[in-house]
């Protein structure tokens, strides 16, 4: 079944036909229940009635403009958008298909600021160790892990400096006269659910005053109430230059999104940017319907309530392969003293849909409408697992 695909996902053994809610089905017909959200994105479950209507509706009406021309849904969600980002001070976006294209926007806005006010040699961008920014070649190469820069897909694109996640020192030291911007995730996903220090990032962003450097903050993961506030950058009580959406932006259909703050609203200009699909009507409707849902203060506050619940129940097992439990709302990352595929094969095999995220860390991303008896059932399955496992 697999065979007219590339080979490049290592995918676990199961053919999905069907969602409802947090449960999905397979060809077999077996039932699962899903905390992976498919990484972040189905953040409204599966077959959410408000989404369905949404997209059935629109696709009835206009599935894509082209962007020479503005559709009145489009228009809407992008008004929304902007203001549901308004906390970071946001106030333009510009709408792309996924976080990697969202994040090469940001990195277009943030070399042409700098050109156009300092001239030429001023374009590098400092982003953090354990980053992941994308599978484009640049955002590869803004992507702060050597394992993601193979000698196969060299030369890549140059410019990036890494320093650790919160050393403000290495921080200080990298921003030397030769720098457009930092990036950085709020919370690091992908190499294992690392929350940034509130006092790290508000010493980060008066640096960047200081030395007019941009600050963006990558929320392709974690943004979009995944946390518990519509942006997990809120916390930190600072002002950003950009910030980068994509994942959950539309439960499931391919939207991302750039936005900027007053420093760099009015950056780009006619025929900088473009993208044939970006932000088209189908993708805006599903788009709205997730900000109707999530971008209010009941559903952000159960977010945080289901995380709490997660990780105190993860907690008070207090089982012998359980390390560090660390995130916020419902993005968590629980260590083990395994290796955490054979975790998610075994869990598989139980009815959970697990993720992981580093070799030792499982990663869970539910859908914010799991109930808590699924939530309960689900950590009962993944203590069952942990218990079998081999004493390490
Ligand atoms: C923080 C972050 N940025 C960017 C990306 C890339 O997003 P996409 O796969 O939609 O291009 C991801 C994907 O996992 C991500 O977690």
């Amino acid at each position: 079944m697999n065979d007219c695909f590339m080979n490049t996902y290592h995918r676990l053994p199961v053919v999905l036909t069907e969602g409802r809610g947090a449960q999905l089905t397979d060809q077999a017909g077996k039932t699962y229940l899903d905390f992976t959200s498919g990484i972040a994105v189905n953040c409204l479950g599966h077959n959410h009635p408000a989404l369905v209507k949404a997209v059935s509706s629109q696709a009835a009406k206009l599935i894509h403009t082209s962007n020479y021309f503005l559709s009145d849904t489009s228009f809407v969600f992008a008004d929304r958008l902007v203001a549901a980002c308004k906390a970071l001070g946001m106030q333009r976006v510009f709408m792309s298909n996924s976080g990697a294209e969202a994040n090469e926007g940001a990195i277009k806005i943030a070399r042409k600021y700098s050109q156009t006010r300092y001239g030429n040699g001023r374009h590098r961008i400092v982003t953090l160790k354990g980053s992941f920014h994308g599978r484009t070649l640049t955002t590869l190469s803004a992507t702060g892990q050597d394992r993601f820069h193979p000698d196969s897909f060299a030369p890549y694109t140059e410019g990036f400096i890494f320093v650790e996640r919160n050393d403000l020192v290495a921080m200080e030291k990298a921003l030397d006269g030769t720098v457009a911007a930092v990036l950085m995730e709020p919370i690091q996903g992908e190499s294992g659910i690392w929350p940034l220090d509130t006092s790290y990032v508000q010493a980060v962003a008066r640096l960047c005053r200081e030395r007019d450097v941009l600050l963006m903050f990558d929320e392709v993961q974690s943004g979009v109430g995944r946390t518990g506030t519509f942006l997990a950058s809120e916390l930190f009580q600072v002002e950003a230059d950009v910030i980068t959406l994509a994942k959950g932006l539309a439960g499931g259909v391919p939207v991302g999104a750039v936005l900027a703050g007053s420093r760099t609203a009015e950056v780009l200009g006619v025929g900088d940017h473009g993208s044939t699909f970006g932000g088209n009507p189908l993708a805006a409707a599903a788009g709205l319907a997730v900000l109707d849902t999530v971008d209010n203060p009941e559903m952000l506050a159960e977010i945080r309530r289901k995380g709490d619940l997660v990780m105190e129940t993860v907690r008070s097992w207090q089982h012998p392969q359980v390390g560090e439990i660390r995130g916020r709302g419902l993005m968590i990352g629980i260590d083990i003293a395994s290796d955490a595929w054979p975790v998610l094969e075994a869990a598989l095999q139980k009815s959970l849909l697990l993720l992981s995220a580093g070799q030792k860390t499982l990663r869970l991303l539910p859908p914010y409408i799991i109930s808590d008896a699924e939530i309960k059932e689900g950590l009962g399955i993944l203590k069952s697992v942990l218990d079998n496992l081999p004493p390490q």
